[in-house]
């Protein structure tokens, strides 16, 4: 049942013991509670309610009770008061039946409705203060199945079953303690059905929720697949992978269905026996009721409220079952988003954060700093510094370390060991807010959101003025291509940016970073996707960018590298060459055969 390419069999559904289930429930219950806490004046008053509407259906066969042994009786007599009162008396419990009926389905639908809204704001603020390590870890479809299928199995149970389930209880309660009322004997009778149907839940709650475990999962599946199709479709269909990837998908959503069909199995066969323990029930005491009549120990009256009522008493039963059948689906999904909601970001915020000195000067030091993503070391021990205002290269060959020292310099992981240090002051010791404006990190990705180019590039400082924005984009020579879009610096850049070249999305990614004006500046392979006269434009643009900030380069490409005060080769996590480019060059090593690879790749 693991599947390894997805990651996403967490908790192996076929290992989860009872002590991992307590776990499981425990959570799910906390998350439950506090979700309930701020909602629980409305709690009250739709149980209120609902016990009113109770109250008033359980009159109704009791007053037809009254109604047949005696309102009819002294009717015939000359007497028919009491069977005026008794049809006043059941008009209106009718009608507090049906006033009641609608507040509380209005009232438990708005709690539910706010509930969901509570906790897709929780889900997401959540999503987007976790670390990196979450997500490289969970991957986004795992995180779009939380919310949305697992969500959707929550609301169905909060939107249709949550008030079914108090209904059905108190009903089944109600009429319960009617029936021992009405004639004891016959009542426990009918109790005493309540012993195969105990087990029958019992059975079924147990099995439906590893069912419904097994449901959640393989939906989850499904859509991370989907989503892992959609974000690869360039790739898809440059590798026909689409034959492939639909033989993944059939049987994903084939083992989905498979679960599903077992849960549904699973209903029918609780169902089924619930129903014929009833007719059973009722079957049983129509005849021993019957008898009795025959026998004058039991009037008319009594023996036809008691078999209304038993109508009514498992009718609900029904609808437990139906309840059982959500409940078991959405604690599954509660399990899951509770999951979530209880990991914490690996990196914390400082409760007592260091300030940065003001301005930042921009002195960076990794201080004896040992770095694994959980596996072996990437970063056995690197020790480097780099003064205020100084642009240094980083190149070495592919899985050097290169990105994961960016990494840790922009504060996306702690070091295992070590520190890194931005003016003296450690990393973890200074305030969020204030990292994110001291170092900024541009990666090829460029990413750009939906909005105008002009927000996208305001995103590194959201007061700027349009004035700002434009001569920010002249400055890395963007001002050009925008201009020349349909609507200038208006223009929506679409999901993704699809509307730009990946060049283009760099060169504003660039100007966003000039505008955000950090003390240092991270460039992870971010020339990459710049054409050779695109690139000598940014040559002078980056030059400008670089000035008076400390910045560290990555870059596969000469031209870059050598815009560089100095230059590090970095290979196997450790700087094996360090000095000015023009140097380096000089000195027989693996930088020296770099740049002349690079000259008669140019040549
Ligand atoms: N999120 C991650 N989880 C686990 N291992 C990782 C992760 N990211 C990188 N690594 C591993 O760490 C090592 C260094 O990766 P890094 O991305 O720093 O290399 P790089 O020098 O930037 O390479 P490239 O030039 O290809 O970008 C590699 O062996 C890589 O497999
Ligand atoms: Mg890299």
């Amino acid at each position: 049942m693991t599947q390894a390419w997805c990651g996403v069999a967490a908790e192996d559904l076929d290992t989860i013991d009872t002590t991992t289930g307590l776990r499981l429930a425990a959570r799910s219950r906390r998350l439950l509670g506090s979700l309930l806490r701020p909602q629980l004046c409305r709690v009250r008053a739709v149980l209120g309610l609902i016990v009113t509407n109770q109250l008033a259906l359980l009159a109704g066969p009791l007053l037809i009770a009254v109604v047949i042994d005696r309102g009819i009786p002294a009717a015939l007599q000359g007497r028919p008061s009491a069977l005026a009162w008794c049809i006043a008396g059941y008009t209106v419990t009718g009608a507090v039946e049906a006033l009641t009926v609608g507040a509380f389905l209005r009232l438990s639908g708005q709690i539910g409705a706010d509930l969901l809204l509570d906790l897709r704001e929780r889900m997401f603020a959540q999503i987007q203060r976790l670390s990196l390590a979450f997500h490289e870890r969970y991957t986004s479809g795992r995180v779009i199945s939380r919310l949305t299928s697992d969500l959707d199995s929550l609301q169905e149970m909060l939107d249709e079953e949550l008030d079914g389930f108090f209904v059905s209880l108190l009903s089944v309660l109600g009429i319960g303690a009617m029936l021992m009322v009405l004639d004891a004997p016959l009542g426990l009778l009918a109790l005493a059905g309540f012993i195969p149907l105990g087990l029958l839940t019992r059975w079924y709650l147990r099995h439906s929720q590893h069912t419904y475990r097994v449901t959640r999962t393989r939906i989850a599946q499904v859509i991370v697949h989907f989503v892992e199709t959609m974000n690869g479709i360039r790739a898809v269909q440059a590798f026909r992978r689409q034959r492939r990837n639909s033989s993944i998908m059939d049987g994903l959503s084939a083992s989905f269905a498979d679960a599903e069909t077992e849960a549904l199995r699973l209903t029918a066969r609780f169902t089924s026996a619930g129903g014929l323990v009833g007719s059973v029930s009722v079957a049983v005491i129509l005849l021993l009721g019957g008898l009795r009549v025959l026998a004058g120990s039991l009037t008319l009256g009594v023996l036809a409220a008691f078999v209304l009522y038993l109508r009514r008493f498992y009718d609900p039963l029904d609808e437990l079952a139906r309840c059982a059948d959500s409940y078991s689906s959405a604690v599954a999904a509660l399990e899951k988003i509770s999951g979530v909601l209880e990991e914490h970001p690996t990196l914390s915020d400082p409760s007592q954060p260091v300030a940065l000195p003001v301005p930042v000067r921009g002195e960076v030091v990794f201080d004896q700093v040992r770095f694994s993503y959980g596996g072996p070391d990437v970063l056995p021990h690197l020790d480097l510094v780099i003064p205020a205002g100084q642009t240094v290269a980083l190149v070495g060959a592919t899985g050097a370390g290169k990105s994961t020292v960016a990494k840790l310099l922009a504060r996306f992981y702690d070091p295992v060991a070590g520190a890194v240090r931005l003016d003296g002051v450690d990393l973890r010791s200074v305030a969020d807010a204030d990292l994110r404006r001291a170092v900024v990190i541009l990666t090829q990705e460029s990413f750009l959101f939906s909005g105008s180019v002009a927000d996208n590039i305001a995103l590194g400082l959201p007061s700027a003025s349009r004035a700002k924005v434009v001569a920010a984009a002249q400055a890395v020579g963007a001002d050009d291509f925008i201009t020349a879009l349909p609507d200038g610096y208006d223009t929506d850049v679409c999901k993704r940016g699809t509307r730009l070249s990946a060049g283009q999305r760099q060169l504003v990614s660039f100007a966003r970073a000039l505008l955000a004006n950090p003390a240092v500046l991270v460039l992870d392979e971010a020339t990459s996707s710049l054409d050779i006269p695109a690139e000598q434009a940014v040559q002078a643009a980056l030059a400008t960018v670089l000035a008076g900030r400390t910045a560290l380069i990555i870059a596969h490409r000469l031209s870059t590298v050598l815009v560089a005060d100095r230059v590090l080769v970095l290979a196997d996590g450790a700087v094996i060459e360090d000095g000015p480019p023009a140097q380096l060059i000089t000195t027989p090593g693996t930088f020296a055969a770099l740049h002349t690879a690079w000259c008669t790749a140019l040549a």
